[in-house]
């Protein structure tokens, strides 16, 4: 079920409600207009009216406590696989050839960015309702830039639409039913084996850092080391120095920026 809204605050406090109501899995609220959009790391999510995709997927996780932490990873991957297939879609029937490397140039900035030509184009925000060490419910949050032809002040830099990408106008709605089944396919799999083996290679693959030099910020504290990619719990394994140790860098305070600007 797809519930759409003209305007609200968040469409993830708007589900979090709606799972308290233990409404079915993958119920989705949609809304055109969100007036306090959020990201994560307390930040704000800019939610202009209609140029984007707000929307967020109810789940009720069955699963082992420590495992629900990469649903955040598998969010990411079905999200960019989908935006992948729209992007193809609208090159092909515009060229009238096979899919263009305008959708190879999507990437994963850890743990849930998606981002191109070192913009953000995708953000995903999982937030995750516990009781008694248990998981009640998940929403997952997925902010997508689509029609915007420019961004709010000082965003212009940061952010990027699928249509400045790609030259396109998007229908929202089939952006939106690609997501919802992308998601399905992956979470039946991640649910049913509870860590992330079965697409590590495929999101390591998609990783914009692997390989390359990164600064781990968490608050006052930063180190730097090569992006080895993530294992199989979702941890981004950093190595400070050749033959060092590796550190596994958990989701949740901490940020990862390229040694250069956003990405
Ligand atoms: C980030 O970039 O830090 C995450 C952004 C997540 C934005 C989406 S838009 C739909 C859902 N509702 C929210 O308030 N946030 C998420």
């Amino acid at each position: 079920m797809i519930v759409t809204l003209r305007e609200t605050t968040s469409t993830n406090d708007y589900a979090k409600k709606l799972a308290g109501c233990d409404v079915e899995s993958f119920t989705t609220v949609v809304a055109h207009k969100q007036t306090a959009g959020k990201g994560r790391l307390g930040r704000s999510f800019d939610s202009p009216e209609d140029d984007g995709i707000y929307m967020s997927i109810i789940i009720y996780p069955d699963m082992k406590p420590e495992a629900v932490s990469a649903i955040t990873i598998v969010a990411a991957m079905s999200v960019k696989n989908a935006l992948v297939k729209v992007l193809e879609e609208v090159v092909s029937e515009e060229s009238g050839q096979g899919g263009d490397k305008a959708s190879d140039a999507l990437r994963i900035k850890w743990p849930n960015d998606i981002v191109t030509c070192g913009k953000k184009i995708c953000g995903i925000l999982t937030e995750a309702s516990m009781s008694g060490g248990t998981v009640k419910y998940m929403v997952v949050g997925i902010g997508v830039n689509v029609n915007n032809d420019s961004f709010a002040d000082g965003l212009d830099d940061k952010a990027i639409s699928l249509k400045q990408l790609s030259g396109q106008t998007f229908d929202k709605k089939g952006i939106i039913d690609e997501i919802i089944s992308s998601f399905k396919k992956y979470y039946a799999i991640y649910e049913q084996k509870q860590n992330l083996q079965f697409m590590i290679d495929e999101y390591n693959a998609s990783l914009v850092h692997t390989g390359m030099q990164v600064n781990i910020l968490n608050g006052a504290d930063s180190f730097q080391g090569i992006c080895e990619g993530v294992d199989e719990t979702g941890a981004l394994v950093v190595r400070q120095q050749e033959h060092a140790e590796v550190t596994r860098v958990i989701s949740g305070e901490v940020s990862v920026r390229g040694v250069y600007g956003y990405v």
